[in-house]
């Protein structure tokens, strides 16, 4: 049987049984820290709602032992692991193939190890939009879009957003050479401007969407907002990819203001979704997995 044939019967039994050739599925997270982390309870009831045999489990791995971390991933026979900060980008250097997207965005969040070939995507990005879509934005074609930040999950998302063919982006940050510089980089990717938080004034009247990518808002400073919410143009969607809070101040004054709105939690889920799906080859039980974290949040 040739390699091509042998990997296609490989895959099959993966999705059907769970591991390889009837073993249990073998998947987990390394990140430091990890003990916060809510994918194991998420995918831990995905394998379960698939009657799938496996496990998933959290790992603590340091930065000096990411490449040590890896190579157990190939030595184990673990199907895939999820990265999660600070590995996101140094652990590209120990992959042997990079998705086309995640190599534009610059970080993985998921690897995939076929027979001994680890590949790595982001799922951030594709799992923002897809949460974005189905929850609060269903048509992101022709859109004005702001993006509040400019960091490593900005690029995740701008990278993702522009696939939609949005009418504009425009990426604010508050230190506004890096959203110039972002602007520069993916001009070739769609229309998308760079600017700093004081020209907010004259985008955010024409806007559709505003999403914000900064932690400004997360727990424990809750009642911070990263702009002036006086300058939410009424019912337009605004999004926040904080899921602690759920609702986050920016949001509580958006919702004041007539708008759809739209929280971090579904990207977690969709983002674990698509994981999910890389590793088993099947649809992600996504309702499972956002009981399973929602309950885990009121613990
Ligand atoms: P992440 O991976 O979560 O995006 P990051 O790469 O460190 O983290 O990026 C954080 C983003 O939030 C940046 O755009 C940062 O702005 P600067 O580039 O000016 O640092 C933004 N940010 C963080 N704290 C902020 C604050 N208090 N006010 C405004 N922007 C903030």
């Amino acid at each position: 049987m040739g390699e091509q044939a042998n990997h296609e019967k490989w895959e099959g039994e993966q999705a059907r049984e769970g591991g390889r050739a009837g073993q249990p599925l073998l998947l987990g997270v390394i990140g430091d820290p990890i003990q916060h982390s809510k994918s194991p309870v998420m995918h831990t009831a995905a394998l379960k709602a698939c009657g799938l045999a496996g496990a998933y489990l959290p790992f603590h791995v340091k930065g000096n032992r990411l490449e040590e971390a890896i190579r157990g991933v190939r030595a184990l026979g673990f199907r895939g692991i999820n990265v999660t900060v600070p590995h996101k980008v140094e652990v590209m250097d120990y992959l042997d193939r990079i998705d086309e997207g995640a190599r534009l965005i610059g970080a993985v969040n998921t690897i995939v190890n076929d027979d001994g070939v680890l590949t790595g995507y982001n799922t951030d990005g594709i799992g923002y939009i897809r949460s974005l879509k189905e929850e609060a934005a269903p048509e992101l074609r022709g859109k004005r879009v702001l993006v509040l930040g400019s960091g490593g999950a900005a690029r995740g998302i701008v990278y993702a957003l522009l696939q939609e063919e949005p009418g504009l982006v425009t990426v604010a940050n508050r230190t506004a050479v890096k959203a110039r510089e972002m602007a520069n980089e993916w001009a070739h990717l769609g229309r998308l401007n760079g600017c700093g938080m004081e020209e907010l004034d004259e985008v955010l009247p024409e806007v559709d969407l505003i999403i914000n990518t900064t932690s400004v808002g997360m727990h424990p400073h809750v009642g911070d907002c990263p702009l002036d919410s006086r300058q939410i143009p009424e019912e337009i969607v605004v999004s926040d990819l904080i899921y602690n809070p759920l609702k986050t101040e920016l949001l509580q004054q958006a919702e004041v203001r007539g708008c759809t709105i739209h929280s971090g939690l579904g990207m977690f889920v969709y983002q674990g979704a698509y994981a999910f799906e890389h590793w088993t080859g099947r649809t992600a039980p996504v309702e499972a997995m956002r009981a399973a974290v929602l309950a885990s949040m009121h613990q």
